[in-house]
């Protein structure tokens, strides 16, 4: 990859390989329905990869969302810094959700326009384009956002019947209920940017809350219940993730079949039972790294991966960056030299 003329990188300043996110200033002239975007569709298929910088600001092309959670809220006004054109061909990792509070927003997606307005919330699954920005007509569009890798279990409320193509919407019915979840993602921006080493996991909390409202206003009272073995399964798997045992195991002890329990947990989960156990050791493992200096090679014992190697490139696969680096991203301040988590009763990998 080449450098750019007059683009040289200062020391200690690291560069990484971004997806485009490109910036449109209006006047835009957006693509009329029934014309499938891109119209200029050579440019769109080209694999665009670019240079750049990392920055810390959400609101601006170059933050790399190597995170489970980042909330925050877009007040994108006419001619202002933020008002140009979010698009983002290749989508993003995780989901999107975006609650507008404000003017009105236009989102895209293969040909279909819509308008958001107060109330309004739209669901973006991963990898599904991005192409937003404030309806021209409107001298403002002021949305809250929060982007997420969801818990393996969520996937039954991610879903949303109601699409924009492949794009999630809800409006919600009344000036109550827009309160109460304005409020809901007002708290999770402010948890989000307290930043003490608890800060995400009390975010996921909020979230999934937010979610289940969502699901609740969808179809309310629609959602049957997780059947119990499955719960059982989570259950046991939890309490013993740094153990490698088989699914067969599982199965046993929830009395099922083993082909019985991978299939059911598929239908209810919408996930297979090996990569649930997997997202789990990665968001316990994210923990400990945060809130503890033990070497990575604990940690990935800790959360059942014997092997160093395997882990980091399982952790790296998943969050895109090493846990090394996750680790330095992420200080805290409970960190002390040594410190090292204690158990009350130590993983089998680790007892002498
Ligand atoms: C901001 C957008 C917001 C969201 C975040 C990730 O620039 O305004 O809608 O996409 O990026």
């Amino acid at each position: 990859m080449r450098e750019r003329p007059g683009q040289s990188v200062a020391a200690g300043h690291c560069l990484v390989v971004l997806p485009v996110v490109k910036i449109r200033r209006f006047p835009y002239n957006p693509p009329l329905s029934g014309v499938v975007w891109p119209a200029t569709g050579r440019e769109r298929a080209m694999k665009r990869v670019v240079r750049k910088e990392t920055q810390p600001n959400p609101l601006l092309p170059g933050y790399d969302f190597n995170a489970h959670l980042v909330a925050g809220t877009s007040p994108i006004l006419k001619g202002g810094f933020l008002d140009f054109w979010i698009d983002r061909p290749n989508g993003m990792k995780g989901y999107i959700i975006n609650l507008t509070v404000k003017g009105r927003g236009v989102i895209h997606e293969d040909g279909a326009v819509e308008t958001c307005k107060p109330g309004d919330l739209v669901l973006f699954p991963p990898s599904v384009m991005h192409y937003y920005g404030r309806d021209p007509d409107y001298s403002e569009w002021i949305h809250a956002w929060i982007y997420f890798r969801p818990r393996a279990y969520w996937s039954q409320w991610l879903d949303w019947p109601q699409k924009i193509k492949r794009i999630g919407r809800l409006t919600l019915p009344d000036e109550k209920t827009f309160k109460e979840f304005l409020a809901a993602f007002r708290e999770i921006e402010y948890i989000h940017r307290r930043s003490s080493p608890l800060s995400e996991a009390i975010c996921i909390n909020l979230l999934e809350r937010l979610l289940l409202r969502c699901a609740d206003e969808i179809i309310p009272g629609s959602y049957a219940a997780v059947d119990t073995r499955i719960m059982r399964a989570c259950y046991i798997i939890n309490e013993h993730l740094f153990e490698n045992f088989p699914v067969s195991e599982v199965a046993r002890e929830v009395c099922l079949s083993t082909s019985r329990l991978a299939h059911l947990f598929r239908e209810q989960m919408g996930i297979s039972i090996t990569k649930w156990r997997e997202d789990q050791r990665l968001i316990h493992a994210q923990q400990l790294l945060k809130i503890t200096q033990s070497p990575i090679a604990a940690v990935a014992a800790l959360v059942g991966y014997s092997d160093q190697l395997y882990f980091s490139r399982v952790f790296r696969k998943s969050m895109g960056i090493s846990p090394l680096e996750y680790r330095r991203r992420n200080p805290s301040e409970t960190q002390t030299p040594g410190s090292d988590v204690s158990w009350s009763n130590p993983p089998r990998a680790l007892r002498g």
